[in-house]
C-alpha cells in the first residue's frame, strides 16, 4: 500500500510540475530528468472503437495525458511534459523543424535535463529526426517516436513506444549517438530510418539495420552511426531562422520536365531527382535539368530505389560534367532535409557534394 501511495505521490507531483513547466525540486531517487515534447500524430490519436486500428482522428491527446496513460515512466526517469504542436505530421512544415529544433537546443542546454523525447506522426517522423540529427549541438539522448496505432485501438503500440522512447532518453550509453527514433522495441539511427510501410506496427527500418534494441527498459547496441551528426555536425539551429526550399520530383516512365520547372518558378533552389535505379534521368528531362542548373538551381540525384543501396556519382548521368550532386544513400525526403539545411551555408555544388558523402 505504501508503494502505491509513495507512487501516486510521485506521480501527481510530476504531473503537478509539469504544468509548471519545471521539474519538482525534491524528486526521491535521482532519477534522470527527461522532457517529453509532444507534436502530435497518431500517438496522440484517438479512434472511435477498439477496432479501428487504422481509422482514427491524429493529434488529439495531450501531452499531459500520454505520460498519464503511462505511469510506469516514473519508474524509469521523473518526466514532464511540452505540448509544441498538436499536428498531424505530414503538415510539417520547415517552419515547425526550426521550432522544434530551438526548443530541444534550449531545453539540451539545461544543466536539469538528461534526456528528451519528441512524440511525433509517423508520416513525416523521419524527416523531423534527421533534421535534428543536423543541427543539434548536443550530446545528451534526444529520441523520436511515434506510433502506428491509436491509444484507443486494441493491441495499441504507443503505451511501450514512449516507455522505450523514455527510458533510451534516460540511458547513459544512449548518449553521443545521435539523434534516435525507437518504434517496434528498435533503436535506429534518425539519419537511416524510414517509415517503409503504412499501417503494420512494425514500420520503420533503416537500410543498413538499427542501432540496437530497447527491451523491456534496457537498452543493448549492436552497432554506431557512421555518418556525422549533433555534436561533430558543422551546423547550427541556433543560427539558422530560415531552410532553403528543396522540392522533390519522382522519377518513372514517360517523365517530362513539368514538375522540375515548376517548383524552380516556385523558387526551389534545388529540386531532388527521385530517380529510377541509380538516380537515373530520362532523356526527355536532362535537358531541362541542365537549363535550371545553368540559372543557379542544385539538381541532387536520389533514387526512388531505397533501401540497401547508393547513387553512384558519374555513372548513370556525367554529374562532373554537368554539376550535378548526388545523394549517396540518402532517400529523396533525406536529401531534401540535408539541402534545406546545407543551401544555407553554401551555395557551391562540391561544397554540397562534400555534405551529401559525410552527413
Ligand atoms: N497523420 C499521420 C501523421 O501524423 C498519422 C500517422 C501516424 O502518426 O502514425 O504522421
Amino acid at each position: 500500500m505504501t508503494r502505491l501511495l509513495t507512487r501516486s505521490f510521485v506521480l501527481s507531483s510530476v504531473l503537478a510540475a509539469s504544468l509548471a513547466g519545471a521539474f519538482p525540486a525534491a524528486y526521491a531517487d535521482g532519477k534522470p530528468h527527461v522532457v517529453i515534447l509532444a507534436t502530435g500524430g497518431t500517438i496522440a490519436g484517438a479512434g472511435a472503437s477498439v477496432a479501428n486500428s487504422a481509422t482514427y482522428q491524429a493529434a488529439k491527446v495531450p501531452v499531459d495525458k500520454l505520460i498519464a496513460g503511462v505511469p510506469e515512466l516514473a519508474n524509469v526517469a521523473e518526466v514532464r511534459g511540452e505540448q509544441v504542436f498538436q499536428i498531424a505530421s505530414e503538415s510539417f512544415t520547415n517552419d515547425n523543424l526550426l521550432t522544434l529544433g530551438k526548443r530541444v537546443a534550449a531545453l539540451a542546454r539545461q544543466p536539469d535535463v538528461d534526456g528528451i523525447v519528441i512524440t511525433h506522426g509517423t508520416d513525416t517522423l523521419e524527416e523531423t529526426a534527421y533534421f535534428l540529427n543536423l543541427v543539434l549541438k548536443t550530446d545528451k539522448p534526444v529520441v523520436v517516436v511515434g506510433s502506428m496505432r491509436p491509444g484507443t485501438a486494441m493491441s495499441a503500440d504507443g503505451m511501450l513506444n514512449l516507455y522505450n522512447a523514455v527510458a533510451v532518453a534516460a540511458a547513459k550509453d544512449a548518449a553521443g549517438k545521435g539523434v534516435l527514433v525507437t518504434m517496434n522495441d528498435e533503436i535506429h539511427t534518425g539519419r537511416d530510418v524510414s517509415k517503409s510501410v503504412n499501417i503494420k506496427t512494425e514500420a520503420f527500418k533503416s537500410p543498413w539495420g538499427p542501432l540496437g534494441m530497447i527491451v523491456e527498459g534496457k537498452t543493448y547496441w549492436f552497432r554506431a552511426p557512421a555518418k556525422r551528426h549533433t555534436t561533430g555536425t558543422e551546423f547550427d539551429i541556433d543560427k539558422l531562422d530560415k531552410l532553403a526550399p528543396v522540392d522533390i520530383a519522382y522519377g518513372y516512365g514517360n517523365a517530362t520536365p513539368t514538375a522540375y520547372r515548376a517548383f524552380a518558378e516556385g523558387g526551389a533552389r534545388a529540386v531532388i531527382h527521385a530517380g529510377t535505379g541509380n538516380g537515373s534521368v530520362s532523356s526527355a528531362v536532362v535537358p531541362a535539368l541542365q537549363e535550371l542548373r545553368s540559372k543557379g538551381v542544385q539538381i541532387i540525384r536520389s533514387s526512388r530505389v531505397v533501401g540497401g543501396g547508393f547513387v553512384l556519382r558519374n555513372a548513370e548521368q556525367p554529374d562532373d560534367k554537368y554539376d550535378w550532386v548526388v545523394a549517396h544513400d540518402l532517400n529523396p525526403q533525406k536529401a531534401r532535409i540535408l539541402a534545406s539545411v546545407a543551401l544555407t551555408k553554401t551555395q557551391d555544388s562540391k561544397e554540397l557534394q562534400r555534405m551529401f558523402m559525410e552527413y
